[in-house]
């Protein structure tokens, strides 16, 4: 028994100087122009989801849904998360693919995650990618303003579809389910 636990802790010994040898060697790559294998982008994505069951606080949304907070959100969207992850005028995002994991387009496909899940991701970001932690730029206000507007995106109230139309000069994706 004891040499079998002997066995196992030199094991991990020669994988972990393995890893590191391989890091100092320059085995392991720093580009960031190639999509991550299916694999990687599995097991990363389990891995995200296991960390913020574990440790993001399961809260409600503090803020009454409001067509003026759905509004905000649209004006702090396009300033701060845009530019990664795609405009409210249904452009893909200019540099959401040049990530390495790339930045989901949330305009197309948006987050299906229950909210206290979204509120934390945008408050503390996702480490080991360029998602950044907005608690330092944005008040936890308009953080739940964010979260309600791209949870209830393709179902905005009407005078909020108006409002983007008006303004982006498209609809929102609950305006094409209407027509569907
Ligand atoms: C500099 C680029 C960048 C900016 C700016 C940015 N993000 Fe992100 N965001 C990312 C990347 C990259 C990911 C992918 C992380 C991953 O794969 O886990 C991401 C992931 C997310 C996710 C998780 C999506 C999902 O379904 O897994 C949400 C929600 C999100 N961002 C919201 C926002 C909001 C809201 C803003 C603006 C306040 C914002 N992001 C600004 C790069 C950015």
């Amino acid at each position: 028994m004891g040499k079998f636990f002997v066995g196992v802790i030199l094991t991990l010994i020669i994988l972990i100087l393995g890893f590191l040898g391989a890091a100092v060697l320059g085995f392991i790559p720093t580009y960031a122009n190639v999509a991550p294998p299916h694999w990687e982008h599995h097991l990363a994505n389990a891995a995200v989801d296991a960390s913020m069951e574990r440790h993001a606080p399961h809260i409600n949304n503090p803020l009454p849904p409001s067509d003026q907070n759905y509004e905000d959100a649209m004006k702090l969207y396009t300033m701060n998360c845009a530019l990664c992850h795609g405009t409210l005028d249904r452009k893909p995002a200019q540099i959401g693919n040049s990530f390495y994991p790339p930045a989901p387009d949330l305009v197309a496909d948006p987050p299906d995650d229950p909210e206290w899940h979204t509120f934390y991701t945008i408050r503390t970001g996702v480490r080991y990618t360029g998602m950044p932690a907005w608690e330092k730029v944005l008040s936890e206000q308009d953080i739940w303003k964010l979260t309600s507007f791209l949870s209830h995106m393709d179902k905005l109230p009407p005078a909020v579809q108006d409002y983007w139309k008006t303004n982006f000069g498209v609809a929102p994706p609950a305006g094409e389910d209407e027509k569907n």
